[in-house]
């Protein structure tokens, strides 16, 4: 691995923030992103994902603030001065070009006589070798999409910039080229800045992700810490699907209690994100796939100190490797538990009287003034 983790070429946002007339498109944002990491700007459309890039590579002037790389202010630089390249969602490769000579452009255009060695090295790092002398028509929306990342890279620049750079791919290749382009960067060490509304994308590729909403970052941190760890329903449920149960903390010990639809749920303090008060309200978030369903007849057999909520199924769904279920409870009226298919409790259809009971670990702890269904929405519209 040529990746290098000095702290000499970061790229360093401060107070960065764009408004057009009334309308702030990106909010004072102060960002460090490492050299030779692999980071994603990640949020629905219109957060400021695009805007936020554009920044980054001096196509868009900001309104406070400044850019720095390894230290040193580029904020007032014309794009081209700067040492960072784009990639947009729209490759615009020269129809009339081959593939060469697309990779070549760069190099061209900066007097650059003899191309062939690293032109051929570069078709060689996104395995397109054999493709050299077609001309972009000739090629798949994934082999376009290759070429222009070698284009942008032949360049050498300190940061790669890619905006939805796999938009326009259908699922399974878009799932390949995110394999691909992880391996890219990997090889080559070099920054990448991803920018993507799609959050598994983000979480298959990068090493940090930046949640985006509205303008701001809401939390930032790598892809397994935001999941297991998110501090805002925003986060909680535009990242994976979250249950978040209101409740109400009871006074107690080290762990907090909360009360919720008749019963008692335990909450690590240190789960937990809130303030909590005694008989403040509290959001309880579980994933549905910590969650474990019994039937109600082997209630009885659910190991002391996990948390429990009684419901019925309302609805099922298999899908394969695992099976899908929808719980109506006092505590949350669809509450979603995902239960790997090893061997199917065929008791568990709808209209079952079940029993949701998960390690209180698990368990995370949100500010009940939020809006609890923040980020859910998004999910849909960018599916
Ligand atoms: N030139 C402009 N004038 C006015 N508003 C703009 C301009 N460019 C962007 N905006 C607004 O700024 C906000 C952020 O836009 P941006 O393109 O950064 O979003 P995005 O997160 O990249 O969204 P998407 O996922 O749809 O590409 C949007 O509400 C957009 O309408
Ligand atoms: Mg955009």
């Amino acid at each position: 691995m040529t990746q290098q983790q000095t702290a000499g070429g970061d790229v360093r946002l401060t107070g960065i923030s764009k408004t057009y007339g009334s309308f702030t498109a990106v909010h004072p944002l102060d960002l460090t992103v490492p050299q030779g990491s692999f980071f994603a700007l990640l949020g629905a459309s219109g957060c400021g994902k695009t805007t936020t890039l554009r920044m980054i590579a001096g196509l868009e002037e900001a309104t406070t603030g400044t850019v720095s790389l390894g230290g040193r202010d580029i904020t007032d630089l014309p794009p081209y001065k700067r040492p960072v390249n784009t990639v947009f969602q729209s490759y615009a490769l020269f129809p009339h070009l081959d593939i060469t000579e697309n990779v070549a452009f760069g190099l061209r255009r900066r007097g650059v006589k003899s191309v062939k060695k690293q032109v051929d090295d570069m078709l060689e790092l996104v395995q397109l070798g054999d493709f050299a002398r077609r001309k972009p028509h000739q090629l798949s929306g994934g082999q376009q999409q290759r070429v222009a990342v070698a284009r942008a890279l032949i360049n050498h620049p300190q940061v790669l910039l890619l905006d939805e750079p796999l938009g326009a791919l259908d699922l399974k290749l878009r799932r390949r080229m995110q394999l691909e382009l992880k391996r890219i960067q990997t090889e080559v060490g070099i920054t990448f800045v991803h920018v993507t509304h799609d959050q598994e994308e983000a979480m298959t590729m990068a090493d940090t992700v930046a949640v985006m909403n509205g303008g701001r970052v809401e939390q930032l941190g790598a892809p397994a810490d935001l999941y297991e760890n998110p501090r805002t329903t925003f986060v909680a449920n535009f990242l994976g699907t979250s249950n978040l149960i209101e409740g109400q903390v009871v006074p107690s010990g080290s762990d907090l209690v909360v009360s919720a639809g008749g019963g008692t749920l335990t909450l690590p303090r240190e789960r937990c994100s809130a303030p909590a008060a005694d008989g403040g309200r509290i959001l309880l978030g579980i994933r549905p796939e910590k969650i474990s369903l019994a039937h109600a007849d082997d209630a009885h057999t659910i190991a002391d100190g996990r948390n429990r909520v009684t419901g019925r199924v309302v609805d099922s769904s298999f899908i394969g490797v695992s099976t899908q279920y929808v719980v109506e409870s006092p505590a949350g009226k669809a509450l979603q538990v995902y239960e790997q298919n090893i061997e199917r409790d065929t008791r568990l259809v709808p209209g079952a009287e079940v029993v949701l009971h998960w390690n209180p670990a698990h368990s995370f702890g949100l500010d009940a003034d939020q809006d609890i269904d923040a980020g859910a929405a998004s999910v849909e519209d960018a599916a």
